[in-house]
């Protein structure tokens, strides 16, 4: 890594949203500290860095499920590390009736979804505030606007991402760090299929967009220190439409995007 170049973070940068926030950041001019678990595409992915934009990739291979993971990942940077952007975007679904869904996979998401993400923005915010400058962006989902029948816990952990993210923006107000969430709607990537969700209304319908569209509106979002952003005109008239229809509508609408049986 070169002293001059600012240094991003990205979870979750071997497949989808993440991977193209990576290239973007390395585009405007950052070095990327790459983390998940499939080690070969983030190489592949660092490679592909240096040569397009001269960035300097650092690999970390970690399973955010672990409850460790956040703190070995800090401990894998060095006390003196500094990391001026924070992508936390690793995240995964999973679609069923929550009593019959597998339990250690439900706390698997809640520990991917909702613990690194906290424990990862918890160590690194202090050095952002010292310095006076940092960016946290954070990924969460149009789930996060209401509840979500048959992916009740992944719902649930997206209302989580965006409730943190609104009150540490506020809490940072004036240190020079912000914190954006970004909820996308339904994009062409993996989810889908670790989520079991290719087949049902949600995913079928015709407004998916790409990951490299949702990772430029999220980018620019970041870069203004926006508080939320939802990319896609159809994503942010459905965000906005669940704040006035009754809560019972909503529950009966959401389920039938991705019904289940009991
Ligand atoms: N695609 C959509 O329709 C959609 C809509 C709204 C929100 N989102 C959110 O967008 C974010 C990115 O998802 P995506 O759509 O880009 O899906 P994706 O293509 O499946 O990518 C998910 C990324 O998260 C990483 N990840 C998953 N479990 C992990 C674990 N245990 N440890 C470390 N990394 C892990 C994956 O890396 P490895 O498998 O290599 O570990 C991968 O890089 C997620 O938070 C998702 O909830 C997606």
């Amino acid at each position: 890594m070169t002293a001059s170049r600012p240094v991003a973070l990205v979870t979750g940068a071997s497949a989808g949203i993440g991977r193209e926030l990576a290239a973007i950041l390395a585009r405007e001019g950052h070095d990327l500290v790459l983390v998940a678990r499939r080690v070969d595409e983030l190489t592949a992915l660092a490679a592909e860095l240096k040569e397009r934009y001269a960035a300097d990739s650092r690999v970390i291979p970690a399973d955010l499920a672990r409850p460790d993971a956040a703190q070995e990942i800090v401990d894998d940077l060095g006390p003196s590390a500094v990391v001026d952007v924070l992508v936390n975007n690793a995240g995964f679904g999973g679609h069923g009736a929550f009593h019959k869904r597998d339990r250690d996979a439900e706390l698997r998401m809640i520990a991917v979804n909702v613990t690194a993400l906290t424990d990862l923005t918890r160590l690194l915010l202090p050095g952002m505030v010292e310095r006076g400058r940092g960016q946290v962006l954070n990924v969460a989902s149009t789930a996060a606007f209401q509840p979500g029948p048959f992916m009740a816990v992944y719902y649930a952990t997206k209302a989580y991402v965006l409730s943190l993210s609104q009150a540490l923006a506020e809490e940072l107000s004036g240190t020079g760090v912000t914190v954006t969430c970004l909820c996308p709607g339904v994009t062409e990537t993996e989810f889908q299929k670790v989520a079991g969700v290719e087949d049902v209304p949600l995913t079928k319908g015709p407004l998916s967009m790409t990951a490299q569209a949702v990772a430029e509106a999220a980018y620019k979002a970041m870069r203004r220190g926006k508080l939320i952003v939802v990319p896609g005109l159809h994503n942010k008239i459905g965000a906005q439409s669940v704040r006035f229809a009754p809560r019972r509508m909503i529950l009966k609408v959401v389920r039938r995007l991705h019904p289940a049986d009991h």
